[in-house]
């Protein structure tokens, strides 16, 4: 996709896919050129995700997902080819040229989504700008009480929405067309005359007095969704408002909901964004571990008590694309919910998610009446350091509770207590973590081992077993993966010799490993020649082999071996890898010929039997002679 002379090519040759994938997860160092993560594609416990650096390249060994820069982040932030080059010469400072798409709707929708993005902005300034007029007096007041500082408004992009519905949509609507401020989200409609529309053609999640836009409807009311709120602009991972939350300042019931929220729109999916994610991720990365509240109100002021791995989750059940997102930069986490709604439906499906998507969950319980937010203001930072350093594994929470819960030390008490924890153990996916908590409660529950045992065997009988499989390791041959590593190297191996001092500048391993190759093409038999076949030919059509088109098994093969490359790749490992290789393929010959001679031995065709007798001959003397060579092997 990305061929010289293109804008795709150029921002390839500038982008280093380490550190782009790195910033989506956590890569670890472990080879010369290669790094691991666990994979952000498939749910896995020990890290199977490849990057090569020189190769510039990623393959996961569990899920097979495989690619190059643009594939990953294509894949991870789920744009189009186009818009993956453009993000990252953004990343890069790259200029911008003018985009080419596959089909005017996949313009379409990434034109809608830059526009988005723009009147998110805007509107992100917009409201910033509202909080300084004197008319959001009450507002800058409000935030003061709470201990927000204009440092922390700054910081966290705080604004004010004006309590009249116009203001907005007056700042934006030169600028935009109607159809891309109904999409953003920010407004609502009201028709002077109410058009009767099919409710099948509602926009899915719109609401019901909005009819959807139609090229000659009568001018409409727009007014702004947010009025009279202070709010908190939502970001993506690199920190572009895509979305608000809108706290109200009005104390009546008819001001609407607390927390207001933008809708789901073509940039904003509520269940794949984190609230401070895009600030917190570095921080979670570097202490190993994230910190998850609730509310908007306790991110911020746990962040700006100075623990800044701190996410909210804004309310609801954590999901798990969230818990795929996050578990990029951390497996630990400690949960920091309200007291108060420990227990609440929201919190234990958030807690039973995280378990089943195998984080290493503490838990932090403050006292009854406060939330993180309150607890620090309080109490101060220090005290809630302290608490935090004293979080109760999740585990060890769930037995409290469910002692506390059934108090009564009766068999009685004791099968409530346990009916309340089996179903958390049920979502343990490991089985030795299973075992180790069945130990554990059998020793404080005080209930017989071998009774937790039988009730565990059942409970765990109903977990779904929905693993991905690693591909089964192929075996290799030495020779197969110098060559292999040969027929990839292209350009790459020039820079990489020249680059040793009285070496022979003119060793072009993959021209001759062809040379040698292509004069007695292989037969594909296993995955492996049919690997090296197909590099064969990506040669002659000049692809670079990492944008072949390969089956599952033989990518992956490829993988493995250019992950892998310890060894240097010298004229003679190359020389004796093609020996060895086509002494093989003389051998296998040669059985062949025998089977056929032994076949044609029990009939009575005199004459075949001598020409093959005699080709088994020839086969043996070109052994020996070295045309087929004999080598020591290595
Ligand atoms: P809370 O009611 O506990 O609010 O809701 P809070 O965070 O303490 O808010 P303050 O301190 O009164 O300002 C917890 C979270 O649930 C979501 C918000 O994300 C909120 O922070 N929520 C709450 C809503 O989305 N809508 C609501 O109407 C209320
Ligand atoms: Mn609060």
């Amino acid at each position: 996709m990305a061929n010289p002379g293109d804008f795709a090519y150029l921002v390839k040759q500038q982008a280093d896919i380490v550190r782009i994938v790195g910033e989506y997860m956590t890569l670890r160092k472990s080879g010369a050129q290669n790094f691991q993560g666990l994979c952000p594609f498939h749910q896995e416990k020990t890290p199977s995700f490849s990057v090569h650096a020189t190769r510039q390249f990623f393959h996961c060994f569990g899920c097979g997902a495989s690619g190059d820069v643009f594939s990953f982040v294509q894949k991870i932030e789920n744009i189009t080819f186009p818009e993956s080059v453009r993000l990252i010469a953004e990343k890069l400072k790259i200029p911008l040229p003018k985009m080419r798409y596959s089909s005017p709707e996949e313009e379409r929708q990434a034109g809608m989504r830059v526009g988005l993005i723009e009147i998110h902005e805007r509107a992100c300034k917009f409201f910033q700008e509202q909080l300084r007029r004197p008319e959001a007096a009450h507002a800058r007041e409000y935030l003061a009480s709470r201990g927000i500082t204009p440092e922390i408004i700054a910081e966290f992009r705080m604004g004010y929405a004006p309590d009249s519905g116009f203001m907005l949509r007056d700042a934006l609507r030169g600028q935009y067309d109607e159809a891309l401020l109904r999409e953003s989200g920010l407004f609502s409609w009201k028709d002077k005359e109410q058009l009767s529309v099919a409710s099948s053609q509602m926009p899915e999640g719109s609401d019901a007095t909005v009819p959807p836009a139609t090229g000659n409807r009568q001018l409409a009311t727009v007014y702004s969704r947010f009025r009279n709120r202070v709010m908190f602009p939502i970001t993506n991972e690199s920190g572009k408002v895509i979305a608000f939350t809108g706290r109200t300042l009005a104390s009546d019931e008819k001001a609407g909901p607390k927390y207001l929220n933008s809708p789901e729109t073509p940039i904003y999916s509520k269940s794949r964004v984190l609230f401070n994610l895009d600030k917190a991720k570095e921080p979670i990365r570097k202490l190993e571990y994230a910190i998850l509240v609730e509310g908007q109100m306790d991110c911020i002021s746990v962040y700006t008590a100075g623990f800044r791995n701190v996410i909210a989750s804004s309310g609801t059940a954590f999901t798990e694309l969230q818990a795929r997102l996050l578990g990029r930069f951390s497996k630990n986490i400690v949960v920091n919910f309200d007291p108060d709604t420990a227990g609440a439906a929201a919190a234990e499906r958030s807690l039973a998610l995280l378990v089943s998507e195998e984080f290493q969950i503490k838990v932090l319980t403050l006292e009854a009446g406060f939330d993180p937010d309150l607890f620090i203001r309080r109490k101060g930072a220090a005290t809630y350091g302290e608490a935090l350093s004293h979080s109760q594994k999740y585990f060890d929470y769930l037995i409290e509770r469910s002692r506390s819960l059934f108090p009564a030390r009766t068999p009685e008490g004791k099968v409530k207590a346990l009916n309340y924890l089996l179903p958390h153990i049920q979502r343990v996916p490991s089985r030795i973590v299973r075992d180790e908590w069945a130990n554990e409660i059998s020793h404080r529950l005080g209930i017989e081992s071998a009774v937790l045992r039988q009730e565990l065997r059942h409970a765990a009988g109903s977990r779904s077993a929905s693993r991905v499989n690693a591909p089964a390791a192929t075996a290799l041959m030495d020779a197969e993966r110098v060559l292999i590593r040969a027929l990839s190297s292209q350009e790459l191996s020039h820079s990489a010799v020249s680059e040793r001092e009285g070496q022979d500048l003119d060793f072009e391993p993959a021209r001759q490993a062809h040379f040698a190759l292509s004069r007695e093409r292989l037969h594909a038999g296993s995955a492996a020649e049919a690997l090296i076949d197909a590099l064969l030919v990506g040669q002659e059509q000049g692809i670079d082999p990492m944008t072949l088109p390969l089956e599952e098994e033989a990518r992956s093969l490829l993988a493995t071996v250019l992950m892998d490359e310890h060894e240097e790749l010298t004229p003679e490992l190359l020389e004796s890898s093609i020996r060895s290789l086509r002494k093989r393929h003389g051998e296998r010959d040669l059985e062949q010929l025998q089977r056929k001679v032994k076949e044609l031995e029990s009939r009575p065709d005199v004459m075949s039997k001598a020409q093959l007798a005699q080709e088994r001959l020839r086969l043996k003397q070109a052994m020996r002679s070295g045309e087929i060579a004999t080598t020591e092997g290595r």
